[in-house]
């Protein structure tokens, strides 16, 4: 056995032995509900298919027509990078679409949220630079701090007077200063103060980048997320959105300058050193895109059976956090969090442990994640499984 070899099988049985091995299961759909490894159906309460909308018939119906009668039906590849011939007019269109609806100079497509946030905050920052992050900031915005130069620190959780106390000791020692945040957090579904940060980064001079993943189509009043929500656009430096989530597609962007855009599409590795997204997927981004202001019931829904939801656990005495759509239920260690995942997939409800390294240890979780398709007499049967 090479030494690889014997490195990977330790570090794998080092993962099983603390209840922390990852495993991908094969999905099938079947209507509303999946199908895992060819056997079991269940009620998915794991996607982020937030506004149900990734197998509503009635869209799908309408986006078939819309492509045959535009002859775009068979743009299954782009083919080469954006900088080549891989920026369609499907994308070009939508970029001005999102950038007027954000009311901002610019805006830019990705192949994804981890291109984006790994790509923007690489190429933007420099070693003069400082950016600190919430401590619970997804993967793949620390991956993009640690593939740039910049300095980096991280406040505690929603905490932000020890934000200032950073800025207030270190904002003097640093050309620029980026806090960055997402605005749901993606394993908590807590909400940051987004015009809290906005007074901060104006007292300090600051850049202030906002990651709505979770919360772009579920919140604001058109659904362009919390940013919206908190009256606060205007003032955020850059805001990325994904389409993999509440859009029920695949990419992402960012909304911000159009100097920085530019900056972007001439600095930015995972823009410039990758195939740009199918036309396809792009014509359906913008397809639903186009809709997100008419999803308000969906929205409403949504927001409804979480507090629901969230009210019906506190009331039981299960420890939740958050307020949205996203309810982690914490139990604490590896082993009891699969034991309850496992007590309730009995029943047929999808739900996955989160574990360390995603949260922090000793705060395994199932993490809720409810989405507008969901009916309430499916949401009171998985409650009575709760106690
Ligand atoms: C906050 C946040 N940002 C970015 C991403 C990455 O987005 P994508 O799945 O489009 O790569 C995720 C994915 O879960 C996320 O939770």
């Amino acid at each position: 056995m090479s030494n690889l070899q014997k490195r990977c099988e330790s570090r794998l049985e080092g993962l099983k032995e603390s209840n922390n091995l990852r495993e991908v299961s094969s999905i099938s759909i079947e209507n509303h509900n999946i199908i895992i490894n060819d056997g079991k159906e269940f009620l998915n309460l794991s996607s982020n298919n937030y506004l149900g909308l990734a197998y509503r018939k009635d869209l799908i119906k309408e986006f078939n027509k819309y492509i045959k009668e535009n002859k775009i039906d068979d743009y299954f590849s782009s083919t080469s990078s954006r900088l080549l011939t891989g920026t369609n007019v499907i994308c070009t269109r939508l970029e001005k679409k999102i950038a007027d609806a954000y009311g901002k100079s610019g805006a830019l497509l990705y192949n994804s949220g981890y291109h984006a946030n790994t790509g923007i905050l690489s190429a933007l920052t420099s070693k003069t630079d400082l950016i600190i992050a919430d401590k619970f900031v997804h993967a793949s915005i620390i991956d993009g701090t640690k593939m740039s130069k910049a300095h980096f620190l991280r406040f505690k959780h929603l905490d932000y007077n020890h934000l200032r106390e950073i800025l207030l000791q270190h904002r003097d020692e640093y050309n620029n200063v980026f806090i960055v945040t997402e605005s749901i957090f993606s394993m908590d579904g807590d909400v940051a103060d987004i015009q809290q940060l906005v007074d901060i980064k104006q007292e300090y001079d600051a850049f202030l980048y906002v990651d709505e993943a979770h919360a772009l189509g579920t919140r604001g009043v058109s659904g362009l997320g919390v940013c919206e929500e908190q009256v606060c656009i205007e003032n955020v430096d850059f805001i990325v959105g994904t389409f993999g989530k509440a859009i029920a597609s695949v990419g992402a962007f960012v909304v911000c300058d159009d100097l920085y855009k530019q900056y972007l599409i001439n600095n930015s590795r995972s823009l410039i050193y990758t195939t740009a997204l199918p036309p396809i997927n792009i014509a359906w981004s913008e397809f639903i895109f186009d809709k997100l202001l008419f999803f308000n019931k969906e929205r409403e829904y949504l927001n409804e059976i979480s507090e629901y939801v969230r009210l019906s656990l506190n009331i039981k005495g299960v420890k939740t956090k958050g307020s949205s759509n996203i309810i982690p239920i914490i139990i604490g260690s590896n082993k009891d969090c699969i034991e309850v995942c496992d007590r309730i997939k009995e029943e047929s409800f999808f739900v996955q442990a989160i574990k360390h390294p995603t949260v922090p240890k000793g705060s395994a979780r199932i993490r809720l994640s409810l989405n507008a398709d969901i009916d309430k007499k499916d949401i009171d049967r998985f409650l009575s499984l709760i106690d």
